[in-house]
């Protein structure tokens, strides 16, 4: 894969491993928080990290002045392809005036259904039988940008929110490292915005 590829993790990072594993080259993994994805999976393979901590109870004002850090950073480290992986902050514009379409995402629902911070939640109180995840173009607007993958997973009697969002994550973790790989080496990727 050509262009240098950022990681950006809030969570447990459980992505971010698959994507180690799958050889995926990681040249940086940036966090808004101390978390397992930056403190143990980023740290223990040793990839060059970045914590930019997300100041608290974030205005529009804090969000830009956030989101410019967070591209000046990237920028600096000379990344071309971003991957919001458990990333938990949202992005003002400026992220894609710096990045246009090279910012991804997974989401784990079948977008355009259950956008949003609770998706596994929302489905399964919704009564779906069939969820999923997908992997997405971001923008400025929430789970909204252009969509490249999905795959589809079944709700099973009895599930609860942590039991189907780590069936669907078993699936996110094949899907999303194949998704960027072949994103980052398509021939009509642009490495500007
Ligand atoms: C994934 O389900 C992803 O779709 C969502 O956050 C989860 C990240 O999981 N945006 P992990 O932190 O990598 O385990």
């Amino acid at each position: 894969m050509t262009p240098k590829l950022a990681v950006l993790v809030s969570g447990t990072g459980s992505l971010l491993e698959a994507m180690k594993k799958d050889g995926l080259p990681i040249d940086l993994v940036l966090a808004d928080r101390h978390c397992r994805g930056f403190d143990e999976i980023a740290a223990g393979a040793g990839i060059t990290r970045e914590l930019v901590l997300r100041p608290k109870g974030m205005g529009e004002l804090s969000r830009v002045e956030y989101t410019q850090r967070v591209c000046d950073v990237l920028l600096a480290h000379e990344i071309g392809l971003v991957a919001m992986a458990g990333f938990m902050t949202i992005f003002s514009r400026r992220m894609f005036f710096h990045y246009g379409e090279r910012v991804l995402n997974a989401h784990p629902s079948l977008l355009p259904s259950f956008k949003g911070e609770h998706a596994v939640r929302d489905a399964l109180a919704y009564g779906v039988k069939m969820t999923g995840c997908t992997v997405h173009v971001a923008t400025e607007k929430l789970d909204a940008g252009p969509i490249i993958a999905q795959e589809a997973v079944p709700v099973l009697e009895g599930d609860t929110e942590a039991v189907l969002h780590e069936r669907i994550k078993t699936v996110e973790r094949i899907l999303y490292p194949k998704t960027i790989r072949a994103y980052g080496s398509s021939p009509t990727f642009r490495t500007t915005p």
